[in-house]
């Protein structure tokens, strides 16, 4: 079905963040496993079970409005998880790894925020108000990680890096 109408975009981005978050469910164990900083791992952990709940979400605008997603692969979460696991392949873990999974997590999230924020002002614009509402929850989330993120990488993880 191609994309011609407001409804079908929303639709397609709804499917698009849906693949982005899957391929998180699976990449973020990994940066956790990779993490040395017990803060950075429990965050990473942490955001595995918030990212479990934000598919439920999704699966619940599926069931409630009746939306058929796509089956399409986000190809920038594709690019941006194949850029974490070179790091981790590449970088000895400790603290320098720990800084290149902080902004390669951080890239992820701010994919996701500028996704979510997009498909709640579809969602506002079409009455879409139930999805809105948990599209909501989920970016509160997603800014949260973000700002977690930002403060381990000032306050631990950037100071161990820096041999301090
Ligand atoms: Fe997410």
């Amino acid at each position: 079905m191609p994309t011609k109408t407001l409804n079908d975009l929303f639709i397609h981005s709804l499917s698009d963040i849906y693949s982005a978050e899957k391929q998180m469910t699976k990449s973020l164990p990994k940066m956790a496993r990779a993490s040395t900083n017990p803060a950075l791992r429990a965050a990473f952990e942490k955001h595995l079970v918030e990212t479990q709940g934000q598919v439920q979400r999704i699966d619940q605008i599926v069931e409630t409005s009746g939306i058929k997603l796509k089956r399409i692969k986000c190809a920038a979460m594709e690019g941006l998880v194949e850029e974490g696991q070179e790091e981790i392949d590449e970088i000895e873990k400790g603290p320098v790894l720990d800084t290149a999974l902080i902004a390669a997590a951080q890239k992820a999230e701010h994919y996701e925020i500028a996704s979510y924020g997009s498909l709640i002002a579809l969602g506002n614009q079409l009455g879409e108000t139930e999805a809105v509402k948990l599209l909501a929850e989920t970016l509160q989330e997603e800014k949260a990680t973000d700002e977690a993120l930002s403060l381990l990488a000032v306050e631990k993880v950037a100071a161990e890096a820096m041999g301090k």
